[in-house]
């Protein structure tokens, strides 16, 4: 990998020299300073893989450069240059942190290896980083993002029913983050301690999610060849996650109900029963009511599973999540490709507010993903992005509802849909205190009461209960 090299040394031809022997061998951008304050303002200034100095120069020697280059980047990997008699400062050069030292006159040979294991080194700390970071990632609580109302109710609901043993029905559109709510309730579970174990129900067939769930027993049927444990018993004490409960078949439900019911089941093949304890987490992105009425899901079943249930919006319906999201999104891609991108520009910014999401939080993951992948600079553009640009619209209510309104009628829509959004957020201003709204919108008292008046609105509800009597 090539990388960029600062190169310090008092004196030109050594400079050339060495530029010459690096360059010649190498892709490594170089960058060459006589002067070593001037150097340490480059240093400052830019990023550098690696920094190669001489020990003795005028105004600041190689040791000081290093401590004061150190201060700023404490991970620096630095080569000194030193001549014979001044192997011993090297030595303590070492000891304060550089790389390595090569002593003067040196072989070409000897510098460009010297070069490359840093290079290696180097690289071999920024994977073992991402590593650790990606392990960290992997074992931390499942981070659920969301600041609207309808996301902190389910936050609050998740630490409410985690230490409950309660079922738990998850519904919601794919990529909603059904699968991480079911995360977040076990890992702030007392079952914690113990497995979540999933079971995909759409991905196992039929005729096989028997002998996944319950185990078999040698002989059951031909291939079973020996007895094998099914995943209820590997959540035993843990918590057993159905996802795309919807998908499994009619005749697997009933056996599904009578575990629910009775916390029992029978290996496939065996005539014992088996008892196991359990706690149930089951999601789908079907609308199960409709399923139930045509048959295609057991009634009881779903009372059994309905417990306590989860819906997880669209994303399009919480579209104020978008950034905090996006963020999330951003320094998780960035770390993991190991590339410094922290902004999103307002204009990415409003295409990703813009777009419809049909694959909801997920697309959202993956649209930044790439994005992070493309991006050449430290903020995410709209090229980046490769969306369609919004055409914009100052009218999407009027877009929204079908075909075109006659001039009129559209207008006095859109006057209406403006004075209701205007005077709600005015009310919310001022707390329900007309007075203030009015001086906050530079009218008349009287006339906001008109308006409020036409549009409906009622300045009770902007009140807060704990209001201060001067108010
Ligand atoms: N609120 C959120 N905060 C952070 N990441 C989220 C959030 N919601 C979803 N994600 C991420 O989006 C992706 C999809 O989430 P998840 O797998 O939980 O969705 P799902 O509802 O189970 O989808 P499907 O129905 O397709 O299985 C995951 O990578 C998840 O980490
Ligand atoms: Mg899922």
């Amino acid at each position: 990998m090539a990388g960029k090299i600062l190169i310090v040394d008092d004196e030109k031809d050594m400079l050339t020299l060495l530029k010459r022997i690096i360059s010649e061998e190498t892709d490594h951008e170089l960058v060459t300073e006589t002067d070593p304050l001037k150097a340490f303002e480059r240093f400052r200034a830019d990023q550098f893989d690696l920094v190669i100095t001489d020990l003795k120069m005028p105004k600041m020697d190689g040791i000081r450069l290093l401590e004061e280059i150190r201060k700023v980047d404490p991970e620096i990997s630095t080569i000194i240059l030193t001549a014979f008699a001044t192997i011993e400062t090297a030595v303590e050069a070492i000891r304060k942190g550089a790389y390595d030292y090569i002593t003067k006159p040196f072989r070409r040979e000897r510098i460009l290896l010297t070069i490359d294991k840093v290079m290696k080194w180097q690289e071999m700390v920024r994977e073992n980083k991402a590593l650790r970071q990606a392990l960290a990632e992997k074992n931390a609580p499942s981070s659920l993002i969301g600041s609207t109302p309808v996301m902190r109710d389910i936050f609050e609901q998740i630490e409410q029913v985690a230490g409950t043993m309660a079922t738990v029905l998850i519904t919601g559109p794919s990529g909603t983050g059904k699968e991480l709510v079911a995360r977040a309730i076990h890992q702030n579970s007392t079952r914690n301690s113990k497995r979540l174990v999933t079971i995909n129900c759409t991905a196992i067939p039929e005729q096989v999610i028997e002998s996944e769930l319950f185990g078999h027993v040698k002989g059951a049927f031909t291939g079973a060849f020996k007895d094998k444990k099914g995943l209820v018993q590997e959540a035993h004490e843990g918590t057993l996650f159905l996802d795309e409960i919807g998908d499994m078949g009619f005749l697997m439900q009933t056996k599904l109900l009578r575990l629910l019911q009775e916390g029992e089941y029978k290996p496939v093949g065996s005539v014992t029963t088996q008892k196991a304890d359990l706690r149930f987490i089951a999601a789908t992105n079907h609308d199960l009511k409709a399923d139930i009425r045509e048959k295609r899901f057991r009634e009881d079943l779903y009372y059994r599973l309905n417990v306590i249930h989860f819906n997880l919006p669209p994303l399009v319906e919480r579209r104020e999540d978008i950034p905090l999201l996006s963020y999330h999104f951003l320094k998780k891609y960035a770390r993991r490709n190991q590339k410094d991108i922290r902004n999103i520009s307002h204009t990415a910014m409003n295409i990703l507010l813009s777009q419809d999401y049909p694959g909801n939080v997920r697309e959202l993951e993956n649209i930044i993903e790439r994005g992070v992948i493309f991006c050449k600079t430290d903020t995410l553009e709209p090229p980046d992005l490769f969306l369609e640009t919004p055409r914009s619209s100052v009218f999407p209510e009027l877009e929204q509802m079908g075909g075109r309104l006659p001039f009129r009628e559209a207008k006095e829509q859109m006057i209406r849909r403006f004075h209701e959004q205007y005077i709600q957020s005015l009310l919310e201003e001022s707390h329900g205190n007309i007075s203030k709204a009015a001086e906050l919108a530079g009218i008349q008292r009287q006339y906001l009461h008109r308006l409020m008046k036409e549009s409906g609105i009622d300045a009770e509800g902007f009140k807060s209960e704990n209001q201060d009597p001067g108010n």
